[in-house]
């Protein structure tokens, strides 16, 4: 069902890390989401922010001096400088510290005790220090007692903790798996998911008494609430639901529930199945959908800190000062990792990517078909219609074919499908390239008495193009933008009307056009 409002989430990023791209891909994932919605018209909130708590953050900080607290402020600067750099459109930037944030997972907990599915019990089991989690007995066995993630040895660790009844959900999150089959994406995802969850779901605890930063439990505050519990909660006390009389309840109250919490495949457990239980549990409506993408790998190799080949911010800063930050976003949109396997960043790809697609393809399209309407028509943009209604030349129905091309984009982007829109939207530039090769305007020129024809070929070129352009603006904003400013056209995304926009007839015959070299050709792979 077609919403008026739309609520699009990024993980909130741990700040015992530097900014990399895996918090760049995924910000801009939801960057061009959040920014075509609202050129169609919607009122979206787009949240980021940062994940400040843990024994993780306290380890880190104590390594290097300094508070947590310090640690916290200068990595949460950082992320929060990043952020304009990739041309985020983020409408908040919430740090798990603020007490807007820990005020409300106190107020959301308490509840969770007051409708008695969280509890004080006594817990045993082997646990994964650094990823803060206890490991189930069989796969712990399975791992040899070992992490999965940097292979140290599994401790095994005794607390007196407060417990999630995340068994008491078994039911109802199966039922939610199979009513709603894309509550999980990708389809591969979500059967691993499932897979897990009919194994049986057992407690969980959601407290921890072995150090102290953190969000104490109310009323018990000897008890940390566990990182991850906090962290979750960040999706709704951004928008105040954990504190109902508050003006950010208000006035955001509204965004929820999300249409997408974008995550990275490896904390997808926590966000089927943890979240949507607490969320049952707190009776607050569940997200439309967790997309959990894969990762990038480079040149072929997972990128870790040990092999020194994660592409970290002067990396991205590199690519963004050779090819331009649009460049950049259409690589991450259209190349990157938002189906089930892992994505190759390589050089020469980028390039290759860089050249076909926006050199010779948008570009190329651009600069031929303002060159010859400054050719042959002084820079003015000709007249289309034939007694009224637009010419059909070689059986092209453009008005058509835009059309179509704009649905589906559009229902692409719905589906978080960004290379398919994006993908749809460089088709029908593609389709404009044919179009010129088939009907042979150079040609026509020449033979005055076709003059109208040749018009009408370069309107819909013109026109169909500024379609396209309109498409490829969330992804490319300010490239677009200098387009539109060649085609005098006056153009604002914030107004929401994309679909009026993308009606045929926009542009005006009689408009001047400029001709621009809108993606430099490149000769070597630079960086
Ligand atoms: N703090 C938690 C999330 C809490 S959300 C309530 C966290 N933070 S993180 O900083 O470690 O990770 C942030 C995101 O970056 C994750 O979604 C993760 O999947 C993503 N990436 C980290 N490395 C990546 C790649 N190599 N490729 C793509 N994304 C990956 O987890």
């Amino acid at each position: 069902m077609a919403r008026d409002v739309s609520y699009i989430t990024t993980p909130i990023y741990y700040v015992n890390d530097k900014p990399h791209i895996g918090h760049a891909y995924t910000t801009t994932v939801c960057d061009v989401y959040a920014r075509f919605m609202r050129f169609a018209g919607r009122d979206v909130f787009f949240l980021t922010g940062t994940d400040e708590h843990g024994v993780r953050i306290e380890k880190v900080a104590s390594a290097q001096g300094i508070t947590p607290q310090q640690l916290a402020d200068d990595n949460a600067a950082e992320f929060q400088r990043v952020l304009p750099l990739l041309g985020s459109t983020n409408d908040d930037f919430i740090r798990t510290t603020e007490p807007r944030h820990t005020r409300q997972v106190q107020n959301l907990v308490q509840k969770l005790v007051d409708a008695g599915v969280v509890y004080l019990g006594e817990f045993e089991g082997w646990y994964d220090e650094g990823q803060e989690e206890y490991i189930p007995q069989n796969k712990a066995k399975e791992l040899g007692y070992k992490s999965p993630v940097n292979h140290k040895p599994l401790v095994r660790a005794k607390e007196s903790n407060y417990y999630f009844r995340l068994s008491a959900f078994q039911e109802k999150l199966e039922k939610l798996f199979d009513e709603q089959q894309d509550f999980v994406r990708p389809q591969a995802r979500r059967n691993e998911v499932l897979g897990r969850l009919r194994e049986g779901l057992a407690d969980v605890p959601i407290s921890r008494t072995n150090f102290t930063w953190g969000v104490p439990m109310p009323n018990d505050p000897k008890h940390v609430i566990y990182v991850w519990i906090d962290a979750l909660m960040n999706y709704v006390t951004a928008l105040g639901l954990g504190e109902p009389d508050s003006d950010a309840f208000a006035q955001r109250g509204k965004y929820w529930p999300p249409d997408y919490h974008v995550i990275g495949k490896e904390i997808l457990w926590f966000h089927a199945v943890i979240w949507p239980a607490i969320l049952m549990a707190l009776d607050v409506p569940l997200p439309r959908c967790i997309y959990a993408h894969s990762f990038w790998i480079r040149e072929g190799q997972k990128m870790s800190k040990s092999l020194g080949n994660f592409i970290d911010l002067p990396t991205i800063q590199k690519y963004v000062d050779a090819y331009g930050l649009d460049a950049w976003r259409y690589y991450m949109a259209t190349q990157g990792p938002l189906g089930a396997t892992d994505a190759d960043f390589s050089d020469k790809h980028f390039h290759d990517i860089y050249t076909t697609d926006l050199v010779n393809t948008v570009g190329n399209c651009a600069s031929r078909v303002a060159a010859m309407i400054g050719k042959y028509f002084d820079g003015a943009v000709p007249a289309e219609t034939d007694g009224g209604s637009p010419r059909r030349i070689a059986d092209h129905d453009w008005p058509a074919i835009c059309q179509r091309t704009v649905a589906e984009s559009r229902a692409a982007m719905d589906k978080l499908d960004l290379s398919g829109s994006i993908g749809a939207a460089v088709g029908l530039v593609r389709k404009i390239d044919a179009f010129i090769n088939l009907t042979e305007p150079y040609k026509l020129a020449k033979d005055e008495s076709r003059r109208d024809e040749l018009g009408a070929i370069l309107y819909q070129c013109c026109e169909a193009l500024r379609i396209a352009s309109l498409l490829l603006w969330a992804v490319m904003p300010e490239r677009m933008e200098q387009l539109w400013t060649s085609m005098n056209q006056s153009i604002d995304p914030r107004a929401g009307k994309l679909q009026a926009l993308t009606s045929w007839g926009g542009l005006q015959s009689g408009a001047s056009i400029q001709k621009l070299a809108l993606f430099p050709r490149m000769e070597k792979p630079s960086v």
